[in-house]
């Protein structure tokens, strides 16, 4: 890439849209294939690698900005949830995307909105367990998205890897043709996975915070050195936790990557995740293991 286009990728703007009508209007001028990156805003590069992976796979590339209210399931993490739409933008832009939707809770649920999405026994533990409701509210707004944007391909982060699973699962069971793409997890360097809730941590939890990814290595270092025992690789995981102080573990997994059932002894696969709090911060991780 030479200077001026270098120059060109940074400061380059995206067409921001705001209302469903301006949404189609544009999706039916668009070239095919579209592809679609699904947010809640408070950009990093976790998202910036979700729509460069777009951009490499699609003719055009359209990113929605959409702090979700259906699904928080606490009023205070809806309302302290990261925002910040000009430097979103900004980034959007940045990483190559030709349009951004950023539109308001009447736009994405319009008047005598009733209708729910429920994805039945994947969103039950886990997740599910710890946050009541909140994957019916993931479900419905991206059946809304996949609806309105009939994009090719929209593209999901492997962090959220149950939500992954329960839309996967959404997708096929209600015949939508979108495929869904999973994208790698971006680390700080420090091994902490990029998550727009970091910005909430203090500096003492921030630096506290990478215990997650040490305690996903951890239970991996077992198993890769014969460990079978699903309850032995919790533990490994539950004792490296303990090491921090701050960190107060929601849930420790090790599940069956397809039904995310817990594993007494792991014969295929499985997924280890965790969540844990710092204070009012809720992090998740997770590692796959084949
Ligand atoms: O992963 C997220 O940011 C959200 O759950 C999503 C998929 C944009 C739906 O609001």
């Amino acid at each position: 890439m030479d200077e001026a286009s270098t120059t060109e990728a940074v400061t380059r703007l995206p067409r921001v849209l705001r209302t469903r009508a301006e949404l189609r209007a544009a999706l039916d001028a668009a070239r095919q294939p579209v592809g679609l990156v699904p947010t809640m805003g408070a950009l990093h590069a976790g998202h910036a690698s979700l729509i460069q992976r777009a951009r490499r796979e699609c003719a055009t590339v359209i990113v929605t900005i959409f702090v979700n209210p259906k699904q928080f399931n606490e009023a205070a993490d809806f309302e302290r949830y990261p925002r910040n739409e000009a430097s979103d933008v900004a980034t959007v832009g940045a990483a190559g995307a030709d349009l951004v939707w950023i539109p308001s809770v009447a736009d994405v649920y319009p008047a005598g909105f009733q209708t729910s999405v429920h994805v039945g026994a994947l969103t039950e533990p886990l997740e599910g367990a710890a946050r009541p409701g909140h994957f019916d509210g993931v479900t419905t707004v991206v059946a809304i998205l996949l609806g309105l944007a009939s994009a090719d391909a929209a593209y999901f982060g492997q962090k959220d890897a149950q939500q992954l699973l329960v839309v996967r699962r959404m997708a096929l069971d209600l015949g939508i043709g979108t495929e869904i793409v999973a994208c790698p997890i971006v680390r700080e360097a420090d091994g902490l996975a990029m998550s727009s809730r970091n910005a909430l941590l203090t500096p003492e939890q921030r630096a506290a915070a990478p215990v997650l990814r040490r305690a996903l290595l951890a239970a991996r270092a077992g198993y890769e050195a014969g460990e079978r025992d699903g309850e032995a690789l919790r533990t490994a995981m539950r004792d490296v936790l303990a090491e921090a102080p701050l960190a107060e573990p929601d849930y420790v997994s090790c599940a069956d990557p397809a039904t995310l059932l817990e594993l007494r002894r792991i014969d295929g696969g499985a997924l280890l995740s965790m969540a844990v709090r710092f204070g009012p911060v809720r992090l998740i991780d997770n590692e796959p293991i084949a």
